[in-house]
């Protein structure tokens, strides 16, 4: 779906005295079909989703958010784990230098031979060679470390240089119903080409005042690439994060973004606990490592709404 934020999304984030989150607001309980949602629209019952007879190609979708510590790296982990579990086959992308998202599956990326730098810079190192199981089934991952903030400088000079992630993964999209990218915070050649291999951006937001301060600049950029390099680029959905629903700052927060953006806004939202950290210490997805907790139902409630959406089979 296209998106056509308001000229000024930055003011529009800002909460204003008048508030606009009346009526029943349900804290991050997001069940309750038909009950108004943390996002103040009446929430959808998303299906157990259907077990697939055949996997692939992959929709390959790019978390996206040139902010820090919005849950980029978090999402990646926690949607690929509760779609593992309802049976898709995932690939996790680590696309960001630090390495977090290798960190959090339990890998230690500077122990690395192989990496996603070689897929990309060497062409006879197939992605297929990089990729590792994870602890969850269906769950593969395609580690980075520090060498991909080499790539970055590296690329500047190739052919093409805006998709050599889209023909690095071009061999396995074909094993996996969904491939997860993990962007780093910028909008630099590394998110371009993330942009361009990618057939959907989800943009995780934290609920805070300025959540959508620099929105509008992502929005740029994603017309770009849809422009000049991957038309069928969509915005799959903008998900909140770190919700509090006991604060009115939060749902205020949530309904101006909501006012923004529409029904590309995910009803599900996440809420913020200390799971979340506490599970990237453990070095599980947080379906694993507190199963039943609130925070791996919301993930699990994600995963129905993308396959419920038709974004992923
Ligand atoms: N819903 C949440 N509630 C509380 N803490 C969270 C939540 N989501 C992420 N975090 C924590 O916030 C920090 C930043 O999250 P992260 O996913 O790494 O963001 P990004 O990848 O966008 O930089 C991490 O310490 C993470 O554990
Ligand atoms: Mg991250």
């Amino acid at each position: 779906m296209s998106v056509q934020p308001p000229t000024d999304v930055t003011e529009a984030a800002a909460p204003t005295p008048t508030g606009t989150a009346q009526g029943h607001l349900p804290g991050t309980e997001n069940e309750g079909e038909g009950q108004l949602g943390p996002t103040n629209r009446p929430m959808p019952a998303f299906a157990e989703p259907r077990p697939l007879a055949a996997h692939g190609p992959a929709r390959i979708i790019a978390m996206c958010n040139q902010k820090g510590g919005v849950g980029k790296t978090t999402t990646t982990i926690n949607l690929g784990a509760a779609l593992a579990e309802v049976g898709r086959k995932v690939l996790l992308v680590d696309f960001d230098p630090q390495g977090a998202l290798s960190v959090g599956l339990g890998i230690n990326p500077h122990e690395l031979d192989v990496t996603i730098y070689n897929v990309l810079m060497q062409r006879e190192t197939d992605a297929r060679s990089a990729v590792r199981p994870t602890a969850v089934a269906g769950l593969d991952l395609l580690p980075a470390n520090i060498d991909l903030s080499a790539a970055e400088v590296q690329l500047v000079g190739e052919v093409a240089r805006e998709m050599v992630l889209s023909r690095a993964l071009r061999p396995i999209v074909d094993d996996y119903d969904v491939v997860l990218i993990d962007c780093q915070p910028s909008l630099g050649l590394l998110t371009v080409n993330a942009l361009t291999a990618a057939h959907g951006v989800l943009i995780p937001l934290e609920c805070e005042f300025f959540a959508l301060r620099g929105v509008a600049l992502l929005v740029e950029t994603i017309e770009k690439v849809q422009d000049r390099l991957n038309p069928k680029l969509e915005i799959d959905g903008i998900l909140a994060t770190m919700y509090d629903g006991r604060t009115l700052h939060s749902r205020e927060v949530v309904a101006r973004v909501v006012e923004a953006f529409g029904d590309t806004v995910f009803h599900t939202v996440i809420g913020r606990t200390v799971k979340f950290p506490d599970a990237t210490v453990a070095a599980e997805p947080i379906t694993v490592y507190a199963a039943t907790h609130a925070g791996a139902q919301a993930y699990r409630q994600l995963a129905r709404e993308l396959i419920a959406r038709g974004d992923v089979a």
